[in-house]
């Protein structure tokens, strides 16, 4: 296992198959799920490690982005990761940057408008890293459903060699959806966020069973949420995998998405519907069977 600093070093240190896996760190069993899955198909697996500060939207957040550079390198070993790429940021941000990458239309829905400069953030450092390391495959979650859409049409529409492939969501036993920020919740807060999975699922039996209207399968997930007095919800929507528009019928691929607030910890959870108008499956992810080790100890 190695550590680097430097593009130039990275890609020195890889050879053959090279599968990435960006991150910000703080890792939990949802990011050790990605590097397995590029363990599986590569022959380096190089994990990136980068609180990108351009993605933030409140300064707020990006300060208290929990970080911890020698907890993540055990668990990358762990997990099967060859090489951890943790840049400074005058690495990746050398100097005055006058280039964004702004990936239009599959930014104005859901998260878009909710956390303005967030994709173009996003989809500026993943194109850097994608020159700079130059992958055979790069590993997103299906967590951020929107942001693994954004991805594929970038590497799509500006010829990045290289594939892009999306990974399950892995959630805590209880059905909350793994994100380093849980750990910010108290148990108050945790027991209303609870509601968000609940209602996904619920909404994923009803699609599975045949419903394809939109109302019905959003109704479902507000349903649950509505029995959490103190979650303060942004969105739920029904969009396409593809191109992030909003859907009345579950008629593609598509995924029911939400983001809502529960106490000052803003969170984000979906269900995928996979296949077509013959039948879709949802995909809920996977559950802990024991405590995530986003809180201390083994799990
Ligand atoms: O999903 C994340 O952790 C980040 O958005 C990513 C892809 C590492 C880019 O900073």
């Amino acid at each position: 296992m190695r550590i680097t600093k430097t593009f130039a070093e990275t890609r020195t240190a890889t050879a053959g198959r090279v599968g990435l896996v960006p991150t910000m760190g703080f890792l939990h069993e949802g990011h050790l799920s990605l590097i397995e899955a590029a363990r599986d198909g590569s022959d380096t697996v190089v994990m990136s490690l980068f609180v990108n500060p351009l993605q933030f939207d409140r300064d707020s957040d990006l300060a208290k982005y929990p970080k911890d550079l020698e907890r993540d390198v055990d668990l990358a070993a762990a997990a099967g990761a060859d090489i951890v790429f943790a840049p400074e940021a005058d690495e990746m941000y050398p100097g005055e940057q006058l280039t964004r990458v702004n990936v239009n239309r599959l930014s104005d829905e859901m998260e878009g408008p909710n956390r303005p400069g967030h994709f173009e953030g996003v989809a500026t450092v993943v194109a850097k890293l994608l020159a700079g390391i130059q992958p055979d495959r790069s590993y997103f979650g299906r967590k951020d459903a929107q942001q693994l859409a954004i991805v594929r049409r970038m590497v799509s529409d500006l010829s990045f060699p290289g594939e892009v492939l999306g990974v399950p969501i892995v959630r805590e036993a209880e059905g909350l959806a793994l994100s380093s920020r849980n750990i910010f919740l108290s148990v108050e807060e945790r027991a209303a966020a609870l509601t968000l999975s609940r209602g996904l699922l619920a909404a994923g039996d009803l699609a599975e069973a045949g419903e394809r209207d939109a109302g019905r399968l959003i109704a479902a997930v507000l349903v649950e949420i509505g029995t959490a007095p103190d979650i303060s919800l942004e969105y739920v929507t029904l969009a396409s995998q593809e191109l992030v528009q909003p859907l009345d019928e579950l008629d593609r691929p598509a995924f029911l998405a939400v983001a809502a607030w529960s106490g000052g910890t803003r969170l984000i959870d979906n269900v995928h519907f996979d296949g077509d108008e013959a039948g879709f499956v949802a995909d809920r992810g996977s559950r802990l069977k024991t405590k995530s080790i986003l809180y201390g100890g083994e799990g």
